[in-house]
């Protein structure tokens, strides 16, 4: 059901976590001692394969910084795909800077599902708000919720083209007896967002074992993963791991 490859979009928030658990308080985010660079990362993820590169820019700036948004920005030579809260704020920095894609995700408690995607049933006018924008400005949004029918059916009505499908549920349940439940509720997601016509993405907890199986949900068009990526790459390198994630989503 998946005729052409699943991409893979690179989550690099975490080369930045460490960095900022040293340089929290420098007034720079490169050079000099100042690492490891996200940028440069990023860079290399896209030597080795990676078709887009995705970073969250959340309130707290805990990890990335704008600056390196501003830099990733100026020289990636994939695609920007920039996750942020659904709010005025980041809706004029993201129309300022101008990523080919943003994701909205949520930030404050009272946006998140019960599972842990963004609510988009209880904040219907907000969402559309920021889709309406980001459409007339030629930036295409993502919407990252549950694989829930009443989720996926309202992203549809808002106008979203694609949507990211909250692939924790089923990550946290991996080693559970609740795994196949978890599988099925996504692949039924999957199957109810392409028939609604979304474009389907998903992330999140994806690592190296249980991408066998993520990668057989119908329909996917991109996988945005980060955690087990930039944690692989601290023992083979980025480049190795970036590979190693593609060969393990074609099947190899
Ligand atoms: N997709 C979204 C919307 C995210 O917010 C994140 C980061 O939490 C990811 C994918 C990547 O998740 P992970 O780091 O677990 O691979």
């Amino acid at each position: 059901m998946n005729e052409q490859p699943i991409l893979l979009g690179v989550n690099i928030d975490h080369v930045a976590t460490l960095r900022q658990a040293r340089y929290r308080g420098a007034n720079r985010t490169c050079g000099e001692m100042v690492e490891p660079d996200p940028v440069l990362v990023a860079l290399l993820a896209e030597r080795a394969g990676a078709d887009g590169i995705t970073v969250h820019l959340r309130e707290d700036r805990r990890h990335i910084q704008e600056e390196d948004v501003r830099r990733l920005r100026q020289s990636i030579a994939t695609r920007l795909n920039l996750e942020m809260a659904c709010t005025p704020e980041m809706r004029e920095y993201a129309l300022k800077l101008r990523p080919d894609c943003v994701c909205l995700v949520p930030e404050g408690r009272e946006e998140v599902t019960t599972e842990g995607g963004l609510d988009v049933v209880g904040q219907m006018k907000r969402v559309k708000e920021v889709v309406d924008a980001m459409r007339e400005a030629g930036i295409i949004t993502s919407l990252f919720i549950e694989p829930d029918p009443e989720q996926i059916d309202i992203a549809a009505e808002l106008g979203s083209p694609l949507v990211e499908l909250h692939t924790g549920g089923y990550a946290n349940a991996y080693y559970t007896d609740r795994r196949h439940a978890e599988f099925d509720r996504l692949s039924e997601g999957c199957q109810r967002a392409h028939d609604a016509g979304l474009v389907v993405n998903a992330g999140h907890g994806i690592d190296y074992v249980n991408i066998a199986e993520v990668r057989t949900l119908p329909y996917i068009h991109e996988l945005n993963i980060g955690h087990s990526i930039v944690s692989r790459s601290l023992s083979t390198g980025i480049e190795e791991a970036v590979r190693e994630m593609k060969a393990r989503m074609r099947g190899v």
